[in-house]
């Protein structure tokens, strides 16, 4: 049986660093409050001028520098909840980049669960043969979303882009099982679809920034971490105790921890780079993964397991033989 697996990854970053120095210069806050509470110490923010596109397609080239050859692409797959344009597609933008020809491009937001939920729907395209080499591309610029006047989330978020290969191999390696689940909920909300659509004189306004509940969102994150993650331990028939290396969605080092204790899991097993990135929506998950391949902390034929949390909400679980 064909299984889906992370062929190889590269990410990019901004230059320009925020730690949480200047958080205390523009708001009611501190370094040791954010980082007792979060974990994050610095965080990355993309220039003015600086898109979507052009952040995706860094990583993309930082892809091919490792010496990977995109030309037989098929599929690419853009799962962000940040975007340039409602349309065209970002996922078909990076096509045409590409030059790619006979290739289906497309789209779509689960929030910070994007990476764990295009892992799993790009799994079913391989399984089911529609896909074979496909490239998925997670590219954010939250710090453009921001509320800069809210202490809860403006320390929270930081914009980076990653860009996964994900193809079939037939030697038991792979992905094992999935988890996604969501449900409809206004906790966490990003303003300016038809519902509340943006006007020219309010674009910098409130209302069209991130806003979110922290205590419930991290209630919740706790939660559904674990459900998830009881769910894909049970359709692949392995325990807590088979899990050899843990890559969470990167929101809050007490969430993590939390579920880290929870599985059984030493820290050391634990993908972080939320101190240094923040969380970064649907591209956290592929830093933790790119962080911890790169320390050579996940060794071949290792148990993993990718976990995500977002707004919406949306959650969901990958459980893969490496
Ligand atoms: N500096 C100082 N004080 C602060 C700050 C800050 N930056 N932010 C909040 N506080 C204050 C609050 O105002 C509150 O003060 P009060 O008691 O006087 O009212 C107090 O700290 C406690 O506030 P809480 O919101 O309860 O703080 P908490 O410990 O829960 O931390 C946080 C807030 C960091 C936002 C946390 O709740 C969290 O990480 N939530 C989960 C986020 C998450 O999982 N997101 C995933 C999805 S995101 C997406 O999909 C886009």
């Amino acid at each position: 049986m064909k299984r889906a697996y992370i062929k190889n990854i590269a990410y990019y970053v901004p230059e320009k660093i925020l730690d949480n120095k200047y958080f205390e210069s523009i708001l009611d806050t501190n370094n040791e409050w954010i980082v007792t509470r979060t974990g994050i110490e610095t965080r990355r923010m993309a220039r003015e001028d600086e898109t979507i596109f052009e952040m995706g397609l860094n990583a993309v080239k930082n892809l091919q520098n490792k010496g990977v050859d995109l030309s037989d692409i098929d599929t690419i797959i853009v799962p962000t909840v940040t975007k340039d344009y409602i349309f065209p597609s970002m996922a078909g933008q990076i096509q045409k980049a590409l030059g790619l020809k006979h290739c289906f491009a497309l789209d779509f937001s689960a929030a910070c669960s994007g990476y764990v939920y295009a892992l799993n729907t790009i799994t079913a395209l391989i399984e089911s043969g529609q896909s074979k080499n496909v490239l998925m591309l997670c590219s954010e610029k939250l710090t453009k979303d921001i509320n800069w006047k809210d202490r809860g989330t403006a320390i929270l978020f930081g914009d980076a882009a990653t860009a996964s290969l994900i193809t079939g191999r037939e030697d038991g390696r792979g992905v094992l099982a999935m988890d996604m689940q969501s449900e409809p909920d206004l906790t966490i909300v990003l303003n300016g679809g038809s519902a509340c659509p943006i006007r020219a004189e309010d674009c910098d306004g409130a209302d069209f920034k991130i806003y979110m509940e922290g205590g419930e969102t991290f209630k919740r994150a706790v939660t559904e971490f674990s459900n998830s993650i009881d769910r894909v331990l049970a359709k692949a028939g392995k325990s807590l105790s088979d899990v050899k290396f843990f890559v969470p969605h990167q929101a809050n080092l007490r969430i993590i921890q939390a579920v880290a204790k929870r599985i059984g899991l030493p820290m050391e097993k634990v993908s972080v780079t939320l101190n240094k990135f923040g969380n970064s929506s649907s591209t956290s998950i592929g830093l933790a993964l790119n962080d911890a391949l790169e320390k050579n902390k996940i060794k071949d034929g290792d148990l993993v397991l990718f976990t995500g949390f977002g707004g919406g909400f949306t959650w969901g679980s990958t459980l893969m033989i490496w």
